[in-house]
């Protein structure tokens, strides 16, 4: 019996021998092909295929990239969001001794409040806004946007409680709404999908592996002058 790939064989290929016309010789076994012909064969197949498989990876690289830009962070690595938490109705961080939740709402914070201070070749290479100062090292000077976000959210915090026992409000009005609206975004940003309510987990992204690499770039030469 012939080999399968005889099957593939057209009729008008030159391997077919016209004077012998019953399907046996028709249907000519590739091995009767001169060693020419299945070479030129075979180095057509190897280039489509190349041609496709390249073609095909680089679309791939390409749709990747354009769906998952921030697939890896700089920072926290692939995978961001790694972590589940639960949410949960009560915390430490607003039932207790108010002395003590004040101290954890600022524990949050490493020093220097979240500035950070990278090589300014870093922040070429990650595409990063360009810095609104340098350190004295010459180092450029970011905040990183989660703690730009827990301080909005501290400015709230200390505006209730001073309004809700009766003091004064020491930060102005325009600047406890624009922090509102700092944390609307950053809420529309993340756009959590989880369903559910309390006791249900959430995927997040590592807050603690955030926080040291905060700690290791913190920058802190002028905590107070920036009021953070
Ligand atoms: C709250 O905690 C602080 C510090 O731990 C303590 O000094 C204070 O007495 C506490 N206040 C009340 C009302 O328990």
């Amino acid at each position: 019996m012939a080999p399968k790939e005889t099957e593939y064989e057209p009729l008008t290929t030159a391997s077919v021998d016209e004077s012998e016309g019953t399907d046996e010789h028709v249907l000519r076994p590739y091995a009767t092909r001169t060693a020419k012909q299945r070479w030129g064969r075979a180095a057509w197949v190897v280039c489509v295929l190349a041609l496709v498989l390249s073609n095909a990876a680089w679309i791939g690289v390409y749709r990747h990239q354009k769906d998952h830009p921030h697939d890896f962070d700089p920072i926290l690595g692939s995978n961001t969001l790694s972590v589940m938490s639960e949410y949960v109705f009560s915390s430490p961080y607003v039932e207790g001794n108010l002395t003590e939740m004040n101290q954890r709402w600022r524990d949050m914070f490493p020093r220097g409040g979240g500035a950070v201070k990278v090589d300014p070749q870093w922040a070429v290479d990650h595409q990063l806004q360009p810095t609104q100062g340098y350190a004295k090292d010459g180092k450029a000077i970011y905040v990183v946007a989660m703690y730009h976000q827990l301080h909005c959210l501290t400015v709230i915090r200390t505006s209730l409680y001073q309004s809700h026992n009766g003091r004064d409000q020491i930060d102005d009005w325009g600047h406890v709404t624009h922090c509102l609206d700092t944390l609307r975004q950053a809420i529309q940003c993340l756009a959590d999908p989880t369903l559910g309510g309390v006791g249900v987990r959430h995927q997040c992204r590592d807050f603690e592996a955030l926080l040291a690499w905060t700690v290791e770039h913190a920058y802190t030469d002028n905590v107070d002058e920036m009021g953070l």
